[in-house]
């Protein structure tokens, strides 16, 4: 058994070097993460940045999303990641700010990803058939979603072990093993 999973900072630890993973690398399993939000509602979306200095995630969406409205309201989130391979669950509890993405990301992205961001009719509009959106790239559309973390919780499952840890952010002391 690896047991990085068997101490709460190694645990940790596996837990932010996952996060950075996901950032730069395409197939780790931390680059898409599940993202709920006060609906209730979930859906993927792709992780573009992890500090763990500051204990924030970054998000990149469309701010007429209904996500974007969701957060507006309550900006309680959570995240949620599997690593099939570690058999180790990350869950992420956030409170996400919503700010206006900046014109140097915004210039860095190519034609083909700036229309995730901007299209007409907006997310969730009603279409009379798939392909009847128009791309109106806007850089006013783009949202940046930078997630606090407030609290992590872990799963790791093994065939003789379940150890599930809660990490309150910032503060390892109050780190603790929980009940699986
Ligand atoms: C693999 C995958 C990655 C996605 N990444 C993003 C993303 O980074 N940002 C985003 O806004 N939507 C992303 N989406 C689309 C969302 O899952 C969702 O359908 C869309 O944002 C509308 O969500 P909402 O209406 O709940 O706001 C992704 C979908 C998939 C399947």
């Amino acid at each position: 058994m690896n047991d990085d999973f068997g101490t709460l900072d190694g645990t940790l630890d596996a837990v932010w070097s996952r996060l950075s993973n996901g950032v730069t690398n395409a197939d780790a399993p931390a680059r898409t993460l599940a993202l709920a939000t006060d609906g209730p509602a979930v859906r993927m979306v792709v992780l573009r940045g992890a500090d763990r200095a500051s204990g924030t995630l970054t998000i990149w969406t469309n701010r007429a999303s209904d996500k974007v409205s969701q957060l507006a309201g309550d900006p309680r989130a959570e995240a949620l990641i599997w690593d099939s391979a570690a058999d180790f669950q990350i869950r992420l509890a956030l409170e996400v700010s919503i700010a206006r993405g900046d014109a140097g990301t915004w210039d860095a992205l190519g034609p083909g990803s700036r229309v995730n961001y901007a299209r007409v009719p907006p997310p969730g509009a009603r279409l009379a058939e798939p392909d009847a959106v128009q791309v109106q790239p806007d850089p006013a559309m783009f949202a940046v979603l930078t997630g606090r973390i407030m609290r992590i919780e872990t799963l790791h499952l093994t065939r003789e072990r379940q150890a599930r840890a809660r990490f309150p952010h910032g503060r390892l002391d109050a780190a603790h093993w929980i009940a699986p």
